[in-house]
């Protein structure tokens, strides 16, 4: 089988391929290096010493998804590529809307021209907004999202069904990732955000490496056990995992269907500070500063119907999520 992954240098992108890869999937890569590097190509070959094929263009460059699907028979497309910063699609909406949905439209135009009708979406747990209820399932209800960047995801699963409603041929997983971190075990490849980092793991390492001075904790007045925000932190592997489960099924799956990938455990500001001291055996000095606009409280999965429908299930550890998230950075500066 053939696989197209957009954006398949990226954080969970590269991650997947390296999983495609191992279980012998033929896989071809679409990534403008927007928020990747060509460096990558390299160390998914050293991790699996396989090759792909690679293209570096847009995915919002329709002649250039017209050369890759008439050069090569997908058999079925995996679609990360897409901006993801919260805070520069609030300040750059029409960015992030021309470029997220505009891509997307384009893929799927082309997919139908070339009989490909299997997709999985690469959607975000930030869909739920603020959740009713906790654990979340994917009975909870959509929308409320605080940001572009969210909402452009809410739409695409919109545009996505839209789609599969008006042609029966299409088969779409969206999956809604939680909050991904850590990092392939080899430290060849990990999260390498576009300046200073927005998300909670890539700033702890870079205060524990010495990088940046200290890490703002944002609000400890949530009703949460101890104040501070609650996340479900799930491991990049893991997470990539769980889209070879959903290409396992999804020939058998009419429409489109949705999972929450996600541990189902919670964890908060402080837990993931103190969990990376002790496993990583180093300090990671921080404050406690206002809360920041658009945060939620809690956020956790009900991962269940991923298990009972995909067979997918997150089997690595807190430890685990620390030890790799360091272990990528402390190799990233080696290699500089
Ligand atoms: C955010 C987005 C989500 C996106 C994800 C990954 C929202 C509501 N959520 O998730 O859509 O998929 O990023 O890009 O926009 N924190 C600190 N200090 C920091 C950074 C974070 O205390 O320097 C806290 C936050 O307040 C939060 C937790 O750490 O409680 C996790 O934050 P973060 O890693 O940014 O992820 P989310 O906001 O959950």
């Amino acid at each position: 089988m053939r696989i197209l992954v957009t954006g398949g240098l990226g954080f969970i992108g590269s991650h997947t391929v390296v999983e495609l890869l191992e279980n012998n999937y033929e896989v071809v890569v679409i990534d403008n290096l927007y928020n990747s590097n060509l460096s990558v190509i390299d160390k998914i070959h050293k991790i699996t010493g396989k090759e792909f094929s690679f293209y570096e263009n847009d995915v919002c460059d329709e002649d250039a998804l017209e050369t890759i699907f008439s050069e090569n028979k997908i058999d079925a497309v995996i679609h990360f590529a897409g901006y993801k910063a919260v805070g520069e699609s609030v300040q750059k909406p029409i960015m992030y809307y021309e470029n997220n949905l505009v891509s997307t439209l384009h893929l799927c135009k082309k997919m139908i021209e070339h009989n490909c009708f299997n997709l999985i979406f690469s959607s975000s747990a930030t869909v739920y907004g603020n959740p009713e209820v906790l654990p979340i399932t994917e009975e909870c209800v959509v929308g409320g999202t605080t940001n572009p960047y969210g909402t452009t995801k809410l739409m695409i699963e919109r545009i996505l069904k839209d789609i599969c409603i008006s042609d029966n041929r299409f088969h779409v997983i969206a999956l809604r990732y939680f909050n991904p971190i850590g990092a392939h075990e080899s430290g060849l490849i990990g999260e390498v955000p576009n300046g200073i980092p927005n998300n909670l793991m890539p700033y702890i390492v870079r205060v524990a490496s010495g990088e940046l001075e200290i890490l703002s904790v944002f609000g400890n007045d949530y009703d949460t056990p101890d104040g501070t925000g609650v996340r479900d932190y799930i491991h990049v592997v893991d997470l990539a995992r769980g889209h070879l489960k959903a290409l396992e099924k999804i020939n058998d799956l009419q429409g489109i269907h949705y999972y929450n990938l996600g541990t189902g455990v919670g964890y908060s500001v402080l837990d993931l500070v103190r969990a990376f001291e002790e496993v990583n055996g180093v300090s990671v000095p921080y404050k406690i500063v206002e809360r920041r606009e658009g945060d939620i409280a809690s956020c956790y999965a009900d991962p269940t119907k991923a298990l009972q429908e995909l067979g997918w299930k997150a089997e690595k550890t807190l430890e685990d999520m620390m030890r790799d998230s360091y272990q990528f950075i402390l190799e990233e500066k080696n290699r500089e």
